[in-house]
């Protein structure tokens, strides 16, 4: 089945109990226990940290799009990701690409530290970095592609091989793409994250994370740690991404759409020195891009001439809220320096070409036209 029936057709059409066409909302902490005798319940639900059928649902649905054997759903990203890190050690080494989303990178390199755990961040696009980069300790590999928030691609099949090959643990955040764009377990990985409050939630209403197994193994080990840590998501929320994942398709192709004509549009602004856009054809690797996604995506980032144009910017842009977060139905507009790479070093930051002419846009379901029109009175 192709992706776009799947996020329609994904086994939780109807309620069984009554025929309503969707997901019920369970709004309950807690289940009757039907037999006291001594041991662990057998029932299917019990105490909500530990399972819930809204929950249930949502965990189904997204291991299904994302190839996976398990689904996890979590208070938000931030909390997914924390909760995978928990499978690591004291005195584990983990590999990251080093543009990475910088909360991911802040709880590797201070609260993790802290555990014994240690960090080596390198340039993901040359994977023999990754290699060079393990050690006798190295247990787990972290990537995101296309990265934050410079769109730069890391060949996904190449480095989840070496990490197969070195015994590593996997893990993908795959918020910028979505199971409808690309599938990392597909291509090798053990585990992949979300920000379910981004694309997939895709309304800017609910803050939300989703981590997905490989195998039922590693989906038991994952279980322990989401019910004992008990970072988990309310019904509410849960049933809000559930609604978000059915319009995912026909949000992201038009996003993605006019992310295309934007970043065409903003190569040739007098203004603008670099345009960042995987679809763009002076992309240095939109051929490995689209060898592993089937699209683009709707992240943008471009430069301008100076720092006086980004602000201003920022002050005049109309029709694209000034932000932090992105995949909502309304283009976000951030800034990278301030935002996102608050926690990066200076040093980092001009080593990435994260400037402070960087301009960050998620684009929305706003017309190509008026984007362009507004973004043109907001450059000029
Ligand atoms: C790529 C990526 N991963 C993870 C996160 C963290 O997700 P959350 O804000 O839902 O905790 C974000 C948030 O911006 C993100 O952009």
């Amino acid at each position: 089945m192709n992706k776009g029936t799947q996020l329609i057709h994904n086994g939780h059409e109807t309620d069984p109990l009554t025929g309503a066409l969707g997901v019920t909302v369970y709004q309950t902490s807690t289940f009757l226990r039907k037999d006291m005798s001594l041991g662990p319940s057998s029932q299917p639900f019990d105490y909500s940290r530990g399972g819930h059928p809204t929950r249930q649902a949502l965990e189904e649905i997204i291991a299904a799009l994302e190839n996976g054997a398990k689904g996890f759903a979590f208070g938000s990203g931030m909390a997914a990701i924390s909760s995978v890190f928990g499978l690591l050690s004291t005195g584990d080494h983990i590999i990251a690409a080093e543009e990475i989303y910088g909360g991911s990178l802040f709880i590797l390199n201070n609260f993790y530290k802290r555990m014994g755990i240690e960090t080596t961040v390198v340039d993901s696009r040359n994977p023999e970095n990754i290699r060079r980069a393990i050690k006798p300790n190295t247990k787990a590999l972290y990537l995101e592609s296309p990265s934050n928030p410079l769109l730069k691609i890391t060949d996904l099949k190449t480095c989840l091989a070496i990490a197969r090959e070195a015994g590593l643990l996997s893990i993908v955040d795959n918020t910028f793409m979505t199971p409808y764009l690309q599938q990392p377990i597909s291509l090798g990985a053990d585990i992949v994250v979300h920000s379910a409050t981004k694309f997939l939630g895709g309304h800017s209403d609910v803050v939300l994370g989703l981590a997905v197994t490989r195998t039922p193994e590693l989906g038991e080990r994952l279980h322990v740690i989401q019910n004992s840590f008990g970072a988990i998501p309310g019904p509410w929320d849960e049933w809000l991404v559930i609604r978000g994942i059915k319009t995912l398709k026909v949000r992201l192709e038009t996003q993605q759409t006019t992310a295309g004509k934007l970043a065409e549009w903003l190569l040739q602004h007098k203004n603008v020195t670099a345009v960042y856009y995987p679809g763009l054809e002076n992309h240095p690797d939109r051929a490995i891009h689209e060898a592993q996604a089937s699209g683009a995506g709707a992240m943008l980032s471009f430069k301008t001439k100076t720092v006086e144009q980004a602000l201003c910017f920022y002050k005049r842009v109309e029709l694209a809220a000034a932000a932090p977060s992105l995949g909502g139905v309304e283009t976000i507009t951030s800034r990278p320096v301030t935002m996102s790479n608050i926690a990066t070093s200076a040093a980092d930051r001009e080593r990435l070409g994260i400037t402070d002419t960087l301009v960050r846009v998620a684009v929305g379901l706003e017309d190509a036209e008026d984007l362009i029109a507004d973004f043109d009175q907001a450059l000029s």
